[in-house]
């Protein structure tokens, strides 16, 4: 038995309409905060789009999950706009997306240096940057993009704004994890299919389009590098599961599109990996208290026991309308909610 708080996730896609309402239940059941990503069909860029997206969330929440909304940070924001935001409280955070990084992204920054003055703004308001870090360039291999992004614009931006909280989203490489440890205000969230996996397991023998997702998942030395940062405690790392939901037949496609959906598993793969890695003492760590620490958050410390279920039937495909969603799962064994 493990006895953990109510873990959160620091990085999830919720989607919208009936997809967000699912999604959301699954949420519910297993995080007690979720930061929310603002990438949908038409992003999150302003008030009225924001507060209509608010109450839509807030409406469908079991009020036991606290949700922190993000803005998508780009230059048709206005500073006016931004500023109302924060008067009353509507975001938590800012998220920037380089241009066709991502799913979603074709609204992303195509020269962060050029968004200094958001910088500013975000730095004089204490609010936190998070950021999908690929640099994305013509030609550039999609395995260099992230040690590239540290290069040409992550240390520009800790150089230039001191003082701005700068979450580093999603990071799969040994360099981001050199690069957060050795920087001051910057701190990582990492997924649970970067931890758990590497090229061989995605793409060595068959090709698993399921785990198919931006930045790419990486060779197994930075696999390692991951593992080391998440199983020390390092109050630097934290977990951000990146779940993001696609149906199977947008995933097993010609065109298969960045994304794996792992929230109704991801407890339970983080709980089995702390347990055999034998650091279950830094489960708390990871799963709640670094995240909380590094946004200033306060939380819930009830403690929740998890029994382990050995050779579980794991459900890989859930029913959605008239397709489903792939749940990411990678151990035989299942932690549940006693
Ligand atoms: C995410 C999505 O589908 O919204 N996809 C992904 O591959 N991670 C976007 C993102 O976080 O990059
Ligand atoms: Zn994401």
């Amino acid at each position: 038995m493990l006895k953990i708080f109510k873990p959160c996730d620091f990085h999830v896609h919720l989607r919208e309409g009936q997809l967000l309402k699912y999604v959301l239940k699954e949420n519910n059941k297993n995080f007690q905060k979720i930061l929310v990503m603002p990438n949908l069909i038409k992003p999150i860029t302003n008030k009225n789009i924001l507060s209509k997206y608010r109450s839509f969330v807030l409406n469908n929440n079991n009020n036991n999950t606290e949700i922190l909304f993000t803005i998508y940070l780009n230059q048709d924001c206005s500073i006016i706009d931004l500023k109302n935001m924060v008067n009353e409280k509507l975001f938590f955070a800012a998220k920037l997306y380089p241009l066709h990084a991502t799913t979603n992204s074709s609204s992303g920054v195509k020269d962060i240096k050029k968004m200094s003055k958001y910088f500013e703004f975000l730095e004089n308001n204490k609010i936190p940057l998070c950021l999908h870090g690929e640099h994305i360039h013509e030609n550039d291999d999609p395995y260099e993009r992230e040690k590239r992004f540290l290069d040409f614009e992550l240390s520009w931006l800790v150089k230039n704004f001191k003082g701005l909280k700068i979450t580093l989203e999603h990071i799969t490489t040994k360099d981001s994890v050199d690069f957060v440890k050795s920087h001051k205000n910057i701190a990582a969230t990492i997924t649970t299919h970067h931890l758990l996996e590497n090229t061989n397991t995605f793409l060595g023998n068959f090709l698993r389009p399921e785990i198919f997702c931006k930045p790419v998942i990486k060779s197994v030395n930075h696999q390692k590098s991951l593992l080391n940062a998440a199983l020390s405690g390092n109050s630097k790392f934290f977990f951000g599961s990146d779940s993001a939901p696609h149906l199977k037949n947008r995933k097993f496609n010609e065109f298969c599109c960045a994304g794996v959906y792992s929230t109704k598993y991801s407890v339970s793969n983080i709980l089995e990996l702390f347990y055999t890695s034998k650091k279950s003492n830094n489960l708390n760590k990871f799963l709640t208290i670094n995240g909380c620490k590094h946004y200033n958050l306060k939380f819930d410390n009830t403690l929740i026991s998890y029994s382990r279920k050995k050779d579980f039937t794991f459900k890989k495909y859930s029913k959605f309308k008239n397709d489903s969603l792939i749940n990411y799962n990678h151990f035989k064994n299942y932690w549940s909610k006693n």
